[in-house]
């Protein structure tokens, strides 16, 4: 079984000056010993990797942007591609992030292409799915998640890995939480069109990571929950104790 992977969304947080504190506390907790079965990965602003990949080389900590473009290059003004990630020492690439989706409009296709991107740069892709309280409401939450992860995991991942995270769009920044039940139910959901998707091996190994408002004090029901690998942890991941904690669970 894989490691549980713990992944920092610093979202649009972070200049260099406390940026780098923060990234260098976790070296420091890290080169004392990473919590066992946990794989640690920091996804901070893209003006912060190639720092940060300097302050983590050899922590064993890894590097993620929190988006990609779909193209190799080009005109594309503000963007940045697959192959700079990994040019700055990331490993990972977040796409299809709900902020994104409302803030640039990114729809199922386009996350599609961006994690294509991000798997012939050699990054494993963080696919992000998330259903909104009123799609939660309506009861709509299993085929919305299932309209997403079909529409926007690659076909084909290669020898490449792929993680899927689950993050309710309104338990994201608001201190909500989706009840364990209630997570596993579309966490199984997930695995189960991931194994029909991949097959029952390569799907079964595929991390499902969930997110929004991990924090210490929820995260050990959180991450017992049986298809749970990880979580993807926002607010709480600008607190080297907050995410260490949360490691450490
Ligand atoms: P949150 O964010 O932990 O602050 O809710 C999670 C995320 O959006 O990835």
């Amino acid at each position: 079984m894989s490691r549980q992977l713990i992944a920092g969304n610093w979202k649009m947080n972070g200049l260099l000056g406390p940026g780098s504190v923060l990234a260098g506390e976790l070296a420091a907790r890290a080169s004392a010993g990473t919590p066992p079965g946990v794989e640690l990965l920091v996804c901070p602003p893209t003006p912060l990797l190639y720092p940060l990949a300097v302050i983590l080389k050899d922590s064993g900590i890894a590097l993620g942007g929190q988006d990609c473009h779909a193209a190799d290059g080009g005109a594309h003004t503000g963007d940045v591609s697959a192959a700079m990630l990994a040019d700055a020492g990331c490993t990972y690439a977040i796409v299809g992030h709900s902020e994104r989706r409302a803030d640039h409009g990114d729809s199922d296709a386009e996350v599609k292409a961006k994690a294509e991107a991000a798997l012939g740069a050699g990054l494993t892709p963080i696919v992000c799915v998330g259903e909104t309280g009123e799609q939660r409401r309506a009861g709509e939450t299993l085929s919305v998640i299932e309209a997403q992860v079909r529409g926007s995991v690659p076909d084909d991942i290669g020898a490449g890995g792929l993680v899927v995270a689950y993050e309710p769009v309104w338990a994201i920044g608001s201190g909500l939480t989706a009840k364990s039940s209630d997570v596993q139910e579309v966490h199984g959901h997930i695995r189960g069109l991931l194994k029909a998707l991949f097959g029952p091996e390569s799907g079964a190994a595929i991390r499902i990571l969930y997110g929004g408002s991990v924090k210490p004090a929820n995260a050990a029901e959180l991450l017992a929950v049986p298809d749970v690998d990880g979580a993807l942890v926002g607010g709480a991941s600008l607190s080297a104790e907050d995410f260490w904690a949360i490691a450490a669970t």
